[in-house]
């Protein structure tokens, strides 16, 4: 992981410095003594003016590093790169502490101070402290050993993914900024999420989705009261079309003007993760690439826990998972070049992944890259067998984002870049219920062929009368 060097350290090797090289004459130790008592009376004025100190400083450009002032922008105006939030680490270190996190209520707020607002929104959905499971049935089957793998299962957020906490943040700042509409460029996920949160604060919420969505997630946006337009295109053509709306009606898209606020929600999983380990990090990341905001994101939300000393640094290798049927990403990593070649038309069950032209790709590429990790592409019908032995084995339920993690997961072990004792955290970040047919693809259809797992438990059996004797006909006694 890479770390900015604190002031308490650099000032910690200033006076080691000054003190070393004369160390054996009692006139130079007098003066090391003195230096050390004044950096001392400094550390602490320093850390009470920390702990007063904003800890948000603003916006900047990931590519010229340009500073803007906080707003609902998200476009560097000289370079066009992305903006993200800057934070004053020093001030969160001197505001933060294990024992003050663990004592607040589960939640993603517990992190307030690593997140760009500067209050616990007054409301806000139940989002977040989701359970790390021990996976050892499912990490028997992979080659990993027992204890070793993890699941973050984010299925169990308010509208049932990980989109609850990007929404969350970017929904508190929207708030803060007096957007009255909420609005989202939408794979199906966020689609709910914004709806939800807008519902949940009284916003009017509108929200973009290919008109070919699986229709269980276009109706779980419905539920929530939204304004649901199908546009006929790719999400690719809808994030366009977003552009233009939040430009020209001045609403809050939370992920295309608000982008820099939501993808600082992704953060909150990589908090969980290591508070949930015992604050500690995994030797392996294992997650979905879509745009490329999750996963990059978690990787920075890591390196905040350590540079403000909340975790030890530790390297921890990425490893991200896409469908092949829509896989810049994992296409760039296989031929080892830098370009991120858009994909037109994808072509793929996994629709929550589907975004050809992904934001935050480059970023993903080079995060895989750098930490000695990979991006899988995974075959749909390796995804779909995937979300059954998941739910076989462990009793989670996913979507097709799920069943793509563990197939790149189960990729990546059998390609020797996963070892059976190192630590892994697998990201299982949306729920079944809103993919119910996914699971059968590539299944001949029938009640037959779904009772024909490949352990030979499970499936659906033929109907029966309500008898005994027809239950032992059927052949269903132990
Ligand atoms: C369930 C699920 N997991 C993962 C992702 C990937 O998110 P990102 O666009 O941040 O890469 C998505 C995106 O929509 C999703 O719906």
């Amino acid at each position: 992981m890479t770390t900015e060097t604190s002031t308490t350290d650099s000032r910690h090797r200033a006076w080691s410095l000054m003190a070393a090289p004369v160390a054996s004459s009692g006139k130079t130790q007098i003066t090391a003594v003195a230096t050390a008592v004044v950096t001392d009376a400094d550390a602490a004025g320093d850390e009470i003016h920390a702990s007063l100190r904003s800890r948000i400083q603003g916006l900047r450009c990931r590519n010229c590093h340009r500073p803007e002032a906080i707003g609902p922008s998200f476009v560097c105006p000289a370079c066009f790169g992305p903006l993200e939030v800057v934070h004053d680490r020093e001030a969160i270190r001197a505001q933060v502490s294990r024992a003050k996190i663990e004592a607040r209520a589960p939640g993603i707020w517990r992190y307030l101070e690593l997140l760009p607002v500067d209050e616990t929104p007054a409301r806000s959905l139940a989002v977040g402290s989701t359970p790390l499971l021990r996976a050892d049935r499912l990490a028997h089957e992979l080659g990993i050993a027992p204890g070793r793998l993890h699941l973050k299962d984010d299925t169990r957020n308010p509208t049932l993914s990980f989109k609850d906490r990007v929404v969350a943040v970017a929904a508190a700042r929207a708030v803060a900024f007096g957007f009255d509409t909420l609005a989202c460029a939408s794979t199906g996920n966020l689609a709910g999420a914004t709806a939800a949160a807008a519902a949940a604060l009284g916003l009017r919420a509108v929200v973009f989705v290919p008109a070919d969505l699986e229709p269980a997630k276009i109706d779980h946006a419905l539920s929530y009261g939204a304004t649901v337009v199908p546009v006929r295109g790719t999400y690719d053509d809808i994030n366009r079309l977003s552009l233009e709306i939040a430009d020209e009606e001045g609403w809050a898209f939370v992920n295309v003007n608000l982008r820099p606020f939501y993808s600082e929600g992704s953060k909150t999983l990589a908090f969980e993760v290591a508070e949930q380990l015992g604050w500690r990090l995994p030797d392996v990341l294992v997650a979905p690439i879509a745009s490329g905001s999750l996963f990059t994101k978690v990787a920075q939300g890591f390196e905040d826990l350590v540079a403000v000393g909340l975790v030890a640094d530790k390297p921890v290798r990425f490893i991200g998972s896409q469908a092949a049927g829509c896989s810049p990403v994992a296409q760039a990593f296989a031929e080892g070049g830098d370009e991120i070649r858009p994909v037109r038309a994808p072509d793929t069950i996994v629709r929550s992944l589907a975004i050809g032209s992904p934001a935050d790709g480059r970023y993903a590429l080079a995060l895989a890259r750098r930490t000695g990790g990979s991006v899988e592409a995974v075959p749909d019908e390796v995804t779909a067998s995937a979300i059954r032995q998941l739910g076989r084995t462990e009793g989670v339920f996913a979507e097709t984002a799920g069943g793509v993690t563990v197939a790149g997961l189960e990729q990546a072990v059998q390609r020797g870049l996963i070892g059976p004792d190192d630590e892994v955290v697998a990201l299982i970040t949306g729920n079944g219920v809103k993919t119910p047919d996914a699971k059968w693809f590539g299944v001949e259809t029938g009640a037959d062929a779904r009772g024909g797992e490949a352990t030979g438990s499970g499936g659906l059996a033929s109907t029966i009368e309500p008898s005994y004797a027809a239950f032992t006909r059927a052949g269903l006694a132990a």
